[in-house]
Parts: C-alpha cells; sequence; structure tokens
C-alpha cells in the first residue's frame, strides 16, 4: 500500500544504502519502515533525524517528550519524515565522577549515530551542561546538515520572599549553611525551592551559555536560546526548528559552512558580553578543534579586554535566564554588541547574522541587557593568567571575583588532591589564614580524571565561621559556571601530567596579577627543577581498563577543550579568533 506523494528526492542522503546489493538494501528497508506502521513512500521525503536525550536521570531534559512532537509537528508541515533516536544523556547531578568524564563518549555516540542513520538533517536537542556542546562536537565531525534546540532553562523558585534558582543560590544557601548562618531547617526549606520545573539551571551557568553560544555561532534560531523550558515560547521555537531542519536537508547546508572562524568569533564575544560560564571556553575549544581551528587564548584575552559585559545574569549579576527572555533574549544582546560581532556569518537560517539581526523586534526599555555606556563589567570579564605556574595558560573569572584579591601575594597551602582537601578543608587545626593561597592539584583533565568542577575549593569552616567569604583558590579543575569567587582555573599543563603545580609546596609564595595577566610561583628554577626530580615514581595510579583509560590515554589539555587527540580534525587551518 502507497499513498500518493511527489516524486522521490533522489539526491538525499537517506536514500543512500549500506553496502552489496542497493535494490535489496532498500528493499529491506522499506519493509521495516512499514513494519513500524509508516507508508513507503515516507522515506521518499528529507529524513529528519532529532535525537532524544530523554533520561529519567535528566530534568533539564524533562520537557523531551513535548520538544519531540512539536519538532516532528514542523517537520510534517514542511514536508519532511521525521524519527527520533536517543543517544545517551548527560546531567551535571546524576554523572559520577563528572560529567565532563562521559561528554567525549556523548559526542562519539552523537557523531556515529550521525553517520550511521539514514537522514538528511538532524536536530540536536540538548540543554544540560555538557550536552550541547557533546552534540556540536559530534555533528561538527559528521559534517552533515544539523540545527541545534535547547530545552530551555529552569522556572525560578521563591524562598521566604526571594527569588531563588539553581545553581548559585544553591551554592549560596551551602555557603550560609558551613558559616552556620543559617540552620538545618532552612537548607531543607530552600532545597525545595531551588529547582521551580524542569530545564536548565536558570542563571548564566554553563548551559545557558553554550545555549547561548549555540545561537551566536548560528546554530540554532534567533531568539532560540533564552525561552524558559515549559513556555509555549519554546514549544513554537521547537516547531520552527522542525520546520527549518527540512529547508537545512532540501539545501545540503552542511554543519562546517556555518562553524567558521567569523562564527568562533561571535560565540566568543557573546560569551564574554553575557559574563558567561568559563567553562564554554574549554567546550570552545573542542568544537573548534573538530573543524580545525585552535582556540588562541592571547587573542581571546586581548578580545575579553574590548569586550563589556552586559547582561546582569547571576552568578555575577542579579538577574535569571526567564528574564533575559523577558528581555528580548540574545538578539537584543546581539543588537548591542553588533559592531563587534562579524554580521556576514552564515546561520542555520540560511541568511546571515546581519540578516537575521536587520528583522530582530526593536529594542525597548528592560533592565536586564545594558546599554553599551552603562556596562555591568566594563571588559574582561575572564582574563587569560600565564607565569611559571601555568606556561600553557590558566583563567579566572575577574567579572565574578573580589575586586581587592585580584592583585595578591600569598602563602600557598596545598592539597594534592580532592580526597585530600575533602579529609582536612575543615579541619578545626588546619594551618591557614584568610589572605593565604588555596592550592588543590590533581583535578585535571587527567588527573582526577575528567576536570571536575572542584576548582570551586571551599572556604575553611574554621574561616567561613568567622566571615571570611572569598580567598584566592588555584587548581588545574574547571568551577561551575553558577559559582563566584577569586578562583583561578584551568592552570596547564596540570599536575597529573607533570604541569609545574604539582611541585607547589605549603608555604611557598604564589603572586596573582590580573592586571598583568600573571600567575607566578615565587620559587626558583634550580629549586623547581630540584623537586620535579624528587618527584618522578610519584605518579597517581591510572585508570587501567575501558572508557577511563582511553580516556586519560587520549585526552588533552583545556586549552584543547579536553578532546580526545584522535577526534580532533587532523589538519589545524587557524587560530580563533584570528585577531584581538
Ligand atoms: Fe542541568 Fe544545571 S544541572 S543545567
Ligand atoms: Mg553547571
Amino acid at each position: 500500500m502507497t499513498a500518493g506523494r511527489a516524486a522521490p528526492q533522489t539526491g538525499l542522503r537517506s536514500n543512500l544504502v549500506n553496502y552489496g546489493d542497493a535494490e535489496f538494501a532498500l528493499f529491506l528497508r522499506k519493509a521495516f519502515i512499514k513494519g513500524a506502521g509508516y507508508t513507503d513512500d515516507v522515506l521518499d521525503r528529507p529524513v529528519i533525524g532529532i535525537i532524544d536525550t530523554a533520561s529519567g536521570f535528566n530534568p533539564c531534559h524533562g520537557n523531551m517528550a513535548q520538544l519531540i512532537q512539536a519538532v516532528e509537528r514542523g517537520v510534517m508541515m514542511a514536508g519532511g519524515f521525521p524519527v527520533s533516536f536517543p543517544t545517551i544523556s548527560l546531567h551535571e547531578s546524576f554523572s559520577h565522577p563528572t560529567s565532563m568524564l562521559l561528554r567525549n563518549l556523548m559526542s562519539m555516540d552523537t557523531e556515529e549515530m550521525l553517520r550511521a542513520l539514514p537522514v538528511d538533517a538532524m536536530v540536536l536537542i540538548g540543554g544540560c551542561d555538557k550536552t550541547v556542546p557533546a552534540q556540536l562536537m559530534g555533528a561538527a565531525s559528521a559534517g552533515r546538515p544539523a540545527i541545534q534546540l535547547v530545552t530551555g532553562s529552569m522556572l525560578t523558585g521563591s524562598h521566604r520572599g526571594r527569588t531563588v534558582g539553581a545553581c548559585t543560590d544553591c551554592r549560596g544557601f551551602w555557603g550560609k549553611y558551613r558559616a552556620e548562618e543559617i540552620d538545618g531547617e532552612e537548607i531543607t526549606e530552600v532545597n525545595g525551592r531551588l529547582v521551580g520545573s524542569v530545564g536548565t539551571c536558570s542563571v548564566a551557568g554553563t548551559a545557558s551559555t553554550m545555549a547561548s553560544v549555540a545561537e551566536a555561532l548560528g546554530m540554532s534560531l534567533p531568539g532560540s536560546a533564552a525561552p524558559p523550558a515549559v513556555t509555549a515560547d519554546r514549544m513554537r521555537i521547537a516547531e520552527l526548528t522542525g520546520r527549518r531542519a527540512v529547508g537545512l536537508a532540501e539545501e545540503q547546508l552542511t554543519i562546517n559552512t556555518i562553524l567558521t572562524p567569523a562564527a568562533f568569533e561571535n560565540a566568543l564575544r557573546v560569551l564574554l558580553a553575557m559574563g558567561g560560564s568559563t567553562n564554554a571556553l574549554v567546550h570552545l575549544a573542542a568544537i573548534a578543534g573538530r573543524c580545525g581551528y585552535f582556540l588562541d587564548l592571547d587573542l581571546f584575552d586581548r578580545m575579553s579586554r574590548k569586550t563589556p559585559v552586559l547582561v546582569d545574569l547571576k552568578p555575577a549579576g542579579h538577574h535569571y535566564m526567564e528574564d533575559l527572555h523577558q528581555a528580548g533574549g540574545i538578539p537584543r544582546l546581539l543588537q548591542e554588541i553588533r559592531d563587534l560581532l562579524n554580521l556576514d556569518a552564515l546561520t542555520v537560517t540560511g541568511r546571515t547574522l546581519g540578516e537575521e539581526l536587520d528583522e530582530a523586534p526593536a529594542p525597548f526599555g528592560q533592565e536586564v541587557i545594558r546599554p553599551r555606556e552603562a556596562p555591568v563589567y566594563l571588559a574582561g570579564s575572564i582574563a587569560v593568567l600565564r607565569g611559571n605556574l601555568a606556561p600553557a595558560g590558566a583563567i579566572i573569572k575577574q567579572a565574578a571575583a573580589s575586586p581587592e584579591l585580584l592583585e595578591h601575594r600569598g602563602r600557598a597551602v596545598v592539597f594534592e588532591s580532592a580526597e585530600d582537601l575533602a579529609a582536612r578543608i575543615d579541619d578545626e587545626d588546619l594551618d591557614v589564614e584568610a589572605d593565604d593561597v588555596l592550592v588543590l592539584k590533581n583535578i585535571g583533565p587527567v588527573g582526577a580524571p575528567g576536570m571536575p568542577e572542584g576548582g570551586y575549593i571551599p572556604i575553611p569552616r574554621k574561616l567561613a565561621r568567622a566571615g571570611v567569604k572569598d580567598m584566592v583558590r588555584i587548581s588545574d579543575g574547571r568551577m561551575s559556571g553558577t559559582a563566584a569567587g577569586s578562583i583561578v582555573l584551568h592552570v596547564s599543563p596540570e599536575a597529573a601530567v607533570g604541569g609545574p603545580l604539582q611541585h607547589v609546596r605549603t608555604g611557598d609564595t604564589i603572586v596573582l596579577s590580573v592586571h598583568r595577566r600573571l600567575l607566578h610561583l615565587d620559587v626558583s628554577e634550580e629549586e623547581l627543577t630540584a623537586r620535579a626530580h624528587d618527584s618522578k615514581g610519584h605518579q597517581r595510579p591510572r585508570p587501567t581498563r575501558g572508557y577511563a583509560k582511553l580516556y586519560v590515554d587520549e585526552v588533552t589539555q583545556a586549552e584543547e577543550g579536553c578532546d580526545f587527540r584522535f577526534l580532533q580534525a587532523d589538519t589545524i587551518v587557524s587560530g580563533v579568533p584570528r585577531s584581538g
């Protein structure tokens, strides 16, 4: 039984078959698609794959079923055939030991399914921190037409008359609880208020940042980053995304024509202008690496010095993603920094960013996206540091740091690993003062492994109780985008591969000068060489089997995005940004 319709579009990839007898292979496919209850000419239309990343362990993707329904509706309205299929899904709180360990696995799952399945274009649906980068990495390597859809942010909650949201307020309240400013009853009460609905964290954490970055890259529809997960806006965006995916298939507009250096520059610019998560830098380095571009940290720092922070979102500011949406979302921000963007960059709409911005809604009064003359932070929200402690670089989100700690000289108090930190940080006898520098080793890509978000070292309990809110903290790990403090991250090379960080000892003096972009260990070169010699043979045990072994054998350092070497593009074409 066949339904009457237009002739098959023979140029489509979905008409290609695997091997051997082509006619027989198609015969089999048609038999199986009919077995699924379809009439056989559905395969004559553009086949749009929809990546389903629902999981009972992923409340950030809790609206997936409705999103898929809306995408399917859009695909069918445009004459395509939608087919959803699963890949693995990652949630920040339910991925042990860290979701970052599994990001590359998800990217491989995504890439290989996109290669294997007979799809002409795909809709990537992600949301929680690592999922969007994993999907963009995989799709970039697969090189097929693709469009990103995000699940959208969660709603905020209210605690005793005050708006709260995950996870800046999770950390804020937990800090107060540790400092004994609030009691057990209140911390239990606020726990039920922090996550107001399904959807991704409601502040400028990694999920919100990557949603915005995907829009700036031109990989998702204009205005699609900010609408919350449970809104009608979000569902209409899903429908429009499905419709547009059919256009992508028909035009064979591949991802590589969108992910150009110009697009990466726009994404880095938006990351800075929104005061976004430092993690996005690692993810953008990884996505760029799949396309043949490396992240030039020094040029990024120069770009940062010229980019104001305009979006007033937590953790650096006051508002939440739902407020950003009401204020006009990313298109409004892009209009405000129009002169700093590459307007000729092509987007998934088939039009340039400039053409899209020409049609963006007219600006109206609001308080979330500031005008250029009244920025939240003048410039340099993320600074790149170098020095004998971080020869390949380190970063600090100075927009979320204490201004008085940005120039600091202090005594190092060293923790050898996350376990060592957990065992001693709250010890009443720990020899530590407020102006010391807390140093945590071995939480880098190889060290932990997976570069967990352990860089947000807690203030030792006895100091927290005495009212200390912030200290200079240094590690080779990452920090959640929802966290704030004077925290130096991504120190490279990391301790576990013999970076200088490995040789810091308690009592050493460390100099941090964000003004000079310096991270310096005040120990002579001879002494450091002697310490390096002594430490040989004291390597921490590494995983010996399975994915964890593959990970530590192949993972790159933070500045290369912690991607696997064998997944990076064969040829490096150039750096991004191309100039500061
Ligand atoms: Fe999923 Fe924060 S835990 S976005
Ligand atoms: Mg996060």
